[in-house]
This record gives C-alpha cells, structure tokens and sequence, in this order.
C-alpha cells in the first residue's frame, strides 16, 4: 500500500498555467493524491477544455477552473481573496505557467529567436510570466501559508536547462546560414535558472513557518516533435529517450506532499540522466 505521507486529502493546491501540456498532468498528480485543485490559466477555453478532460476521471467537485494571468499582481490577489472567501486555503503552489517559444527557423527569416535579435518585449514578456509570475504567486499564496503557520509547499517547474546551457546543435536547420540558425532563446536558461535562486530564497525565507518550497526541473517531454530533433535529444540523453507527460506526477506527489518533509531549498533534476552525462 502506498504510503499515507503522499495523501493531500483536505488540502487545496494551486497551479499555474494548468491548461498546458504539463500543468494537465499536475493537476492529475495532485487529484490522485486526494487534493482539491484549483486550475488556473490565461487561456480560458484551453482551461475548460482541461477541465472537460479532467472530469472524465475525477468528480467535477474536486477541482475549479479560474482565469488568472500571472503577470498581473491585481488578478492574482482578486483569485486569493474569492479563495479566501469560500473558506479555502491554498495549501500548495504549484508555479508552472511559461511561455516557451517553439524553436523553428526559416530561409531569408530574421531568427528573432537569436541573442542579437532577441527582442526586448519577448524577453520583457517571458520573464513577466516564467519568473516574475512565479515571485507573484509566491509573495501572495506563500505569505499567506506562512501567516497562519500552517505552514504548506510551493513548488516551482523549472527545467534541466536550470542546470545546463542549451545544446544549440539540436536545434540546428540545414542549409541555413550560421547567423539564421534557430536557437533556444536566453531567456529559457535566464528563467529557469532564476526559479532555482527563487526557490532557494523561498525555502530559506518561510522555513520557521512551516513552508517548504523545492524546484522540479523537467527533460524534454515527447509531444510530437519532429523525428530528427528527438533523434538528436534523444542521443543526449542516457536512457536514449525524451520524457512521456505522465511521468513527472510522481515526482509532484512526492514534492507537494508530506512524503518529502525533510526536503527544502532543492532542485530535483528529472532528465533520464542528460545532466549525468
Ligand atoms: N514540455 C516540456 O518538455 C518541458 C520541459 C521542461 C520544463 N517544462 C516546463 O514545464 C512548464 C509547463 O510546460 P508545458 O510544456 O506544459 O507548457 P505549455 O506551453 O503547454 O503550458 C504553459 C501554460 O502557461 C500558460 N500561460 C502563458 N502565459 C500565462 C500567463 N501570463 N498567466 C498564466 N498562464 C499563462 C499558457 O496558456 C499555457 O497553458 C513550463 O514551466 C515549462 O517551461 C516543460
């Protein structure tokens, strides 16, 4: 029998851009483990089209599904006090949203994904919602565990690229010239390096409250790529494979529960063993 440490029944976590392809599977994670989740998103029809999903499994009672868009202080406290209101206390952040440009590159196409391109306003907006949002949603649900010291879990979905540089060769289109080549843009490593500082900042800071907070950082997950791009990834990585979707929600269950108590301020770094090469 699994262990009672890993029940979140009569607790209530939050998790941000829930409609996505991992932030799904959170949801999951979390709902197998008895928790009440609260779904949030920007994108509202791909949030009821989670949810529809979602229901087909799990009673409608035990998950919500609000609009709230992490960039903006305002909409998250407005969703903390409707929260506060119904009696519920968020008890586990989850801080997943980000906005994670599909790298593609075209002939004769400025590669704005490049770092003397890059934008100004992409790497405004980026970091607006991977890492400021996440500080957002923390100083709101974090403090508000933390004040009535029933302590709780934040937990933030960096990524192996928190603890690598980007393999630009994957990425590679050929018969591009070199300055048209497309590439992981800099603020995915800028991002997600900064959550491990948050999440460190976070475990330190709340700890004599009760409030743990580790960071959960993700390899590539197999969602159709095309065959080259997992060929090449997949040589990277040891167990010579990209992630399926559903295999982080143990990794959830196990950082959002009492089954990790004793563990504050890490990085758990799930990546088939790339990191290790
Ligand atoms: N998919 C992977 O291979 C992978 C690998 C490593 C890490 N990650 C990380 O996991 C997390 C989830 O990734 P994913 O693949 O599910 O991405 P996704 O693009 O499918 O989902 C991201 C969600 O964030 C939402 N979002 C965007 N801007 C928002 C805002 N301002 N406020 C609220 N929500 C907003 C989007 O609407 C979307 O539903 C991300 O942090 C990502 O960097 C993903």
């Amino acid at each position: 029998m699994a262990s009672t440490k890993f029940d979140l029944s009569g607790k209530t976590a939050l998790i941000t851009g829930s409609a996505g392809l991992l932030g799904m599977e959170h949801g999951v994670a979390l709902l197998e483990c008895g928790a009440t989740v609260v779904l949030t998103d920007l994108n509202k029809a791909a949030l009821d089209a989670a949810a529809a999903r979602l229901g087909q499994d799990f009673d409608r009672s035990r998950f919500h599904v609000v609009e709230m868009d992490v960039t903006r202080p305002e909409a998250i406290a407005a969703v903390a006090q409707t929260l506060a209101s119904q009696g519920r206390r968020v008890d586990v952040l989850v801080n997943n949203a980000a906005i994670d440009p599909k790298v593609k590159g075209e002939q004769g196409v400025r590669e704005t994904s490049r770092l003397e391109n890059f934008p100004l306003e992409q790497w405004e907006l980026q970091i607006a919602v991977g890492l400021t949002g996440a500080f957002l949603c923390s100083q709101v649900f974090g403090a508000a565990m933390a004040r009535d010291g029933k302590g709780g879990v934040i937990l933030n979905i960096a990524s192996d690229l928190s603890v690598f540089a980007p393999d630009q060769r994957l990425y590679r289109v050929p018969a591009l010239p070199e300055d048209q080549q497309p590439v992981k843009p800099v603020t995915y490593s800028v991002i997600k390096t900064g959550l491990v500082g948050l999440t460190r900042y976070l475990a330190t800071y709340w700890a004599d409250r009760g409030v743990r907070s580790n960071a959960l950082s993700p390899g590539g997950v197999y969602n159709g790529q095309g065959e080259e791009f997992v060929r090449r990834l997949s040589a990277l990585i040891p167990l010579g494979r990209m992630a399926n979707r559903d295999e982080y929600r143990s990794a959830v269950q196990f950082l959002c529960s009492d089954a990790s108590s004793y563990l504050n301020g890490q990085n758990i770094v799930m990546d088939g063993g790339r990191s290790a090469w």
